[in-house]
């Protein structure tokens, strides 16, 4: 008997607190664990660093087909910039094909994979087993946001950081390939008014509905 792959897709919007829930769910099922996003964000940087221009998509599309996913830096992927580049690069078909291998065999590692980024229910493993869409109104997100950034002793206002995140949704959810938008049997997850562990329950909750009991899993 053939087992199918249990995976986990979770998608949302920049600061839905999908990562942080991902990574949670991940850790409890002891399931591998992807960000695409940091995929996008590596191709951005490894642009920069050669001095090539984000918006060049031949440029673009070598560095995705080349990119060294072990070798990526975390701690310098989440800088503004860089979340800027990230975003051009993934509007780029070239880009995306580039990694799509990649994510999904990463995705069908046993026992089980977590994805979290925009197009993983619909266009990256549209068999996922459980879908889950991660929203939050784009106040509550720009404010999570904000804190963070403060916390990191960056010079913002929520108003700028609210703007940045209203600007970034409507890129990812306008442009025309992989657009950020659930599953049409994506589970709808509204972080607004619950807090990490509220939606950790919530999430764990539609997940035990629907995987299948698994002796490997804790
Ligand atoms: O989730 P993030 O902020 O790290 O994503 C960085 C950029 O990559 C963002 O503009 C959306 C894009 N992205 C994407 O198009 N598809 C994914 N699966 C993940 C991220």
């Amino acid at each position: 008997m053939t087992t199918d792959p249990q995976i986990i897709a979770v998608d949302g919007p920049a600061a839905s607190g999908k990562g942080t829930l991902a990574r949670a769910l991940a850790a409890h099922l002891g399931f591998h664990y992807l960000d695409t996003g940091a995929l996008y964000r590596a191709v951005g940087l490894a642009m920069l660093d050669a001095g090539l221009d984000p918006h060049h998509e031949a440029n673009a599309v070598k560095t995705a087909e080349i990119l060294d996913i072990d070798g990526i830096d975390d701690a310098r992927l989440r800088t503004d910039q860089i979340s800027e580049a990230a975003s051009i690069v993934a509007a780029m078909p070239g880009v995306r094909a580039a990694i799509l291998d990649f994510q999904r065999s990463f995705a069908n590692k046993p026992p089980g994979a977590i994805l979290d980024g925009r197009d993983i229910g619909t266009v990256v493993c549209p068999a996922a087993l459980v879908k889950l869409y991660v929203s939050a109104s784009p106040q509550t997100r720009a404010n999570r946001r904000f804190l963070e950034l403060k916390a990191r002793g960056e010079d913002v206002t929520e108003a700028g950081v609210l703007a940045d995140v209203v600007a970034r949704d409507a890129r990812d959810a306008n442009r025309a390939h992989s657009p950020l938008k659930p599953a049409e049997d994506a589970h709808l997850l509204d972080t607004s008014n619950l807090s990490i562990e509220a939606a950790f329950r919530a999430a764990l909750d539609v997940i035990e509905q629907i995987l299948p009991p698994d002796a490997d899993r804790r």
